[in-house]
């Protein structure tokens, strides 16, 4: 079974009183055939993760792959970060980003495959309490996101809006520590994200420097508020067809 899409959500959040907002939503997705992802420009135009180490991702052994590169930050908004995630699961592989994996939480990406919906792709954001592992839905704003599944083969991309790691802690606004996982897909159950990989802290703005950022402790409490601040912001994601 092979299905990929771009999806394109347009979605607004109106903010009618403190505590009260009404949101809508509108998604509609395309057929493509491919999302080209390759190591071309890793560790020079972006930076990655993958396992077992040094694995290709254009090839056909199973290899769980992350890449991501984050836009010159532009205050206050932050950074655009852009990601491309393969792996293979028949329920879904995901990438977080988290300041530190011990503590606070993890905004992760999913791209899975639905086999109660002929094995098409989907693509979810949410929130992983890096305490208790548990997943909660989340809206983050992105954009651009493209996916096929070819059997338990999943590709996808996509661009995150708005990401700033330093409204909460003393680090660069880039900085995160990428972690990659898969989990199970039932009906509309998201399953627990079981972690693969648990990179060093990456600043996703320089793939080519040192791509280890010295690790920092203060004000790394309060990351919550980061995701707060993106749940506050919405979901407004425009695929780049209707940018046109
Ligand atoms: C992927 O790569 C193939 C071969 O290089 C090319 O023909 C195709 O257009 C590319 N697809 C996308 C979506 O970039
Ligand atoms: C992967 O498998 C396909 C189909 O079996 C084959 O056509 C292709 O050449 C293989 N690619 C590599 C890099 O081995
Ligand atoms: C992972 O996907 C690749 C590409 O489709 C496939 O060749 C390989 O057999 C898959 N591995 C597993 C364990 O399913
Ligand atoms: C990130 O957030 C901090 C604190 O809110 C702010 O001072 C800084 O300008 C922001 N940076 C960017 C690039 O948006
Ligand atoms: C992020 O993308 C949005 C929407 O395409 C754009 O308006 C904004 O300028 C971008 N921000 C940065 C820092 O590139
Ligand atoms: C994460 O889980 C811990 C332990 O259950 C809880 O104390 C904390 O409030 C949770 N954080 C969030 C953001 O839900
Ligand atoms: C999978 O497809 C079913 C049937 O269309 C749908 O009800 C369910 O919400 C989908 N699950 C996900 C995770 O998108
Ligand atoms: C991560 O959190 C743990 C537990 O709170 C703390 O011991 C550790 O120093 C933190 N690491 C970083 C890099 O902030």
């Amino acid at each position: 079974m092979e299905g990929g899409f771009i999806l394109c959500f347009a979605a607004m959040m109106l903010f009618m009183a403190p505590g009260v907002k009404a949101t809508a939503h509108l998604s509609f997705a395309t057929n493509i055939s491919q999302v080209n992802i390759t190591r071309a420009g890793c560790g020079n135009t972006k930076v990655c993760v993958e396992t077992p180490m040094k694995c290709d991702p254009a090839g056909n052994a199973t290899c769980l792959f992350g890449s991501a590169v984050a836009s010159a930050p532009v205050a206050p908004n932050g950074a655009n970060v852009t990601v491309q995630l393969r792996g293979n699961s028949t329920g879904y592989i995901a990438l977080g980003l988290t300041a530190n994996e011990t503590k606070g939480t993890t905004m992760l990406f999913i791209c899975g495959q639905n086999s109660s919906d002929n094995g098409n792709f989907f693509f979810r954001t949410m929130q992983l309490n890096n305490t208790n592992q548990m997943l909660m839905a989340t809206e983050t704003q992105v954009k651009e996101i493209r996916g096929v599944v070819s059997g338990s083969l999943i590709q996808c991309e996509f661009i995150v809006l708005n990401v700033n790691a330093s409204s909460t802690r003393n680090t660069q606004d880039t900085s995160f520590k990428i972690l990659l996982g898969s989990g199970s897909v039932t009906g509309d159950v998201i399953g627990p994200f079981s972690i693969t990989l648990t990179s060093d802290l990456l600043d996703l703005a320089n793939p080519s420097g040192t791509s280890t950022v010295a690790p920092t402790t203060a004000g790394a409490g309060s990351l919550l508020h980061s995701y707060a601040l993106l749940l506050l912001l919405g979901v407004v994601a425009l695929s780049f067809t209707h940018r046109a």
